[in-house]
Order: structure tokens, then C-alpha cells, then sequence
């Protein structure tokens, strides 16, 4: 979706979604609904079996059982060029971009993998980079950026596939505070901005807490429960797994 333009809403649906390795359930029975406009907020411990839900949600990795659908269109079982073209993108927990290229190839590469010609791709390269604050940099090696930079570019290269749905993979990791905020409110505009559906990973519950309506809690790979922040700090269970005592 680019930016401004309006879009029908549309439907993620995950259900009861199985990951094996090898006899380990790393995610075990999930499901969960996002909107388009929604930001569901993903949270659990280490190892829980949150960047294994995202794997097989964007087609990296099989699922043992379960699906996912957008739409009503099942997108399980499909290849990961597949899926992101019916519309669901990602960005990672370790940085994944090309170190080599300016900050705009790195989207422009993107735009065209989607399908978009030469022309296109620079035209919507140059209004992400501008959305996202990164216009200075456009012409600067991907490599060479700040480090928050970069988290941003990774965002800008997932918009540039036009999806409907984006997961972001903690995407405030390794940023101090103040990146931190102003990555929430990034963030908290990209739903009605582009029209997409956010899932956002992250350890930190305070931006969690400030950023996601709704949150949906794993451990082992199970779901604890869903619910408001309110609601999921007050459910005993979360904060034995994952809160700890303290919070
Ligand atoms: N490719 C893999 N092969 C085997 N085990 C894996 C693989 N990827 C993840 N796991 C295991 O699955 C569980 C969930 O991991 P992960 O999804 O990375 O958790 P989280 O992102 O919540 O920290 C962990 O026990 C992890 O060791
Ligand atoms: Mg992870």
C-alpha cells in the first residue's frame, strides 16, 4: 500500500499454528487475528517461540500443522516470495540489508522484487525514505548509517513490498531511550499511514505497553492469553513466566 492511498480492509488470520524441531514444539497451537489499522503487540521470553511464529508466518520455515490466511486466501504452504506478495512482509531480529548499496537501492531492490518497474521503484523509494526521515541519507552506503538508521531502513524496505501486514522482529533492539520513543511513535502511525497491520515483537514492555492496544502473550510456544496491557499485566500467569516478581 503507498502511502495515503486507501485499501479495503483486510484479514491475517493464524490458526492453531505448529512448529516441530525435532521434537521440540517451539510454537504449540497459536492463533490470533490482526486487522488491517490494528498493532498486535507479540510478547514472551526468550525462546518462546516468537521469531519461529514470524518464520513460519511468512513462509520461511514450514509449519508442522495449522494456517494462516489473508483474506480468506490460505498463504500457508506457500513459498516466502509467495507469501510477501500476498502481502505480508517482515523485518528481522539481527539486520538484514545490503551494506553496499545506498539506503535508497536498498529500497528500490525491494520495490522491485514486489514487481515494480525501475521508475516506480525510485518514485517509491524517495516517499518511504521521506516518511521515515531517512531522505539524508538516501545517498549514503547502508552500512555506514547509525545503527537506529538502519532499523528504519529494514521498516522501509518491508513497506516497499506494499503489504498489507508487516511484522517487526524487535525492532528497538540495541536502541537507547530516546531512539526508542521515537521509534513508538513511528510506529504507532505506520497502521493508519499505509494501511497495513503491525506485529510487533519486543522485550521492552514499556514501549510494548505504550505502543499495542492488544497483546498476545507465548511461553513454551503456547499462548497465556490475550488482552489489553491492563489486562495482561494483571493475569498472574504472565507475570510468573515472563514479568518476573518484579514488574
Ligand atoms: N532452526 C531451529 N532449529 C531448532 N530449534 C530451533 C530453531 N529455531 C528456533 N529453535 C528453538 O525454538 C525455540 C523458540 O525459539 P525462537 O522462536 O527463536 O524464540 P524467541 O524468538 O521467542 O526468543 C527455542 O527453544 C529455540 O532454541
Ligand atoms: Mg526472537
Amino acid at each position: 500500500m503507498e502511502p495515503g492511498a486507501t485499501a479495503p480492509s483486510s484479514v491475517l488470520e493464524v490458526a492453531h499454528l505448529c512448529k516441530s524441531f525435532a521434537g521440540l514444539k517451539a510454537v504449540d497451537d497459536v492463533s490470533f487475528t490482526v486487522s488491517t489499522g490494528e498493532i498486535l503487540g507479540l510478547i514472551g521470553p526468550n525462546g518462546s517461540g516468537k521469531t519461529t511464529l514470524v518464520n513460519v508466518v511468512t513462509g520461511l520455515l514450514p509449519a508442522t500443522s495449522g494456517t494462516v490466511h489473508v483474506d480468506g486466501h490460505r498463504t500457508s504452504g506457500r513459498k516466502a516470495y509467495r507469501v510477501a506478495r500476498a502481502g505480508i512482509a517482515r523485518t528481522f531480529q539481527t539486520i538484514r540489508l545490503f551494506r553496499e548499496l545506498t539506503v535508497r537501492e536498498n529500497v528500490e531492490v525491494a520495490s522491485v522484487a514486489q514487481g515494480r518497474s525501475r521508475r516506480n521503484a525510485v518514485r517509491i523509494a524517495d516517499e518511504l525514505l521521506a516518511e521515515l526521515g531517512l531522505e539524508p541519507y538516501s545517498g549514503t552506503l547502508a552500512g555506514e548509517i547509525p545503527f537506529a538508521h538502519q532499523r528504519k531502513l529494514e521498516m522501509a524496505r518491508a513497506l516497499a513490498m506494499e503489504p498489507r501486514f508487516v511484522f517487526l522482529d524487535e525492532p528497538a533492539a540495541g536502541l537507547n531511550e530516546e531512539e526508542s520513543d521515537g521509534l513508538t511513535h513511528l510506529l504507532k502511525g505506520l497502521p493508519s499511514r499505509f494501511g497495513i497491520g503491525l506485529i510487533v515483537i519486543e522485550h521492552d514492555m514499556r514501549l510494548m505497553m505504550n505502543l499495542c492496544p492488544r497483546l498476545h502473550v507465548l511461553n513454551y510456544g503456547k499462548t497465556i492469553t490475550e488482552g489489553t496491557p491492563a489486562e495482561v499485566r494483571a493475569n498472574e500467569e504472565v507475570v510468573t513466566a515472563y514479568l518476573g516478581s518484579s514488574a
